[in-house]
């Protein structure tokens, strides 16, 4: 009997990229409804980009280019950026269809610095709340900081200012309570291959963990990959985003009743 390949991604980065990577491969399963849940998403944030006056924006953990896409047809100047090579190489692709001219380009956060051609008025993540180690959210941080127009925002979600560690605690055993154990997806098969995910979560002293199983199965033959991610992570509390954001330079850090951070340059 032949042995079955596992493959275990070694960090996040690398789960994101094998999630994109299927996430693109099935996308007729998910798309749609996925588009109504980023257009809800987005919703509240419109307003507050029309206030703050903001023309350019960098959507620096863009994925497949969904958010990014919805800010060019609201008229934003934009670019996207992600650490995911799939992502980033599928988000041109996904804006073609959506008939969009927007460049994308793969950055880590700690080389933005590096490989943005320009500077913006924002710079929006929905990742940033959930990285890993205050080190990495510094260094984050400080590269975001590097590319912004004087004055210009670094904008994020982010939990209610007063949540201390102890309520952080309550949100993840509010999140377990609606999390469920696994799930499996129905198998989903094109070109040959047939893909099945199943969903493992478990819960941790930061956020749920999310182990994502992907069975696949090629020329008979089956092989296996493991994407870990935490889903969501729930670590932070305002005071370390405060402190990590002063520490890199912003001048002032505040909240909004729609629960986005502000950071200006
Ligand atoms: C929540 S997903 C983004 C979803 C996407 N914005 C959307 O609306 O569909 C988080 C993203 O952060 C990216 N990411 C994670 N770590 C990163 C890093 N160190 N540098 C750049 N991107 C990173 C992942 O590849 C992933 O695309």
């Amino acid at each position: 009997m032949s042995k079955i390949k596992i493959h275990v991604c070694s960090n996040e980065l690398e789960s994101w990229d094998t999630i994109w990577k299927w996430k693109w491969f099935t996308r007729d399963v998910w798309e749609n409804v996925y588009w109504k849940e980023e257009q809800a998403t987005l919703r509240p944030l419109f307003p507050l980009l029309h206030k703050l006056n903001i023309k350019s924006i960098l959507d620096c953990s863009c994925g497949l280019g969904f958010k990014t896409i919805l800010f060019a047809k609201r008229g934003f100047e934009v670019e996207g950026s992600d650490g995911s090579p799939n992502a980033i190489k599928y988000a041109p692709q996904l804006a073609k269809e959506k008939r969009v001219k927007i460049r994308f380009f793969l950055s880590r956060y700690e080389e933005l610095g590096e490989k943005c051609k320009r500077k913006y008025d924002c710079v929006f993540s929905d990742n940033f709340d959930e990285i890993e180690t205050y080190k990495y959210m510094k260094v984050a941080a400080k590269n975001i900081h590097s590319i912004l127009n004087n004055d210009g925002k670094l904008i994020f979600s982010a939990l209610p200012p007063h949540f201390s560690r102890k309520d952080l605690k309550k949100v993840i055993e509010k999140e377990w309570r609606k999390t469920k154990r696994f799930d499996v997806d129905a198998p989903y098969e094109k070109d040959g291959i047939r893909v099945t995910r199943i969903e493992v979560n478990e819960k941790t002293s930061e956020g749920i963990l999310e182990n994502n199983i992907f069975l696949i199965e090629e020329h008979g033959v089956l092989r296996v990959e493991i994407a870990q991610i935490m889903n969501p992570r729930i670590k932070w509390t305002w005071k370390d985003y405060y402190k990590v954001l002063k520490e890199a330079g912003f001048s002032e850090v505040y909240s909004t009743k729609e629960n986005f951070a502000v950071a200006i340059k």
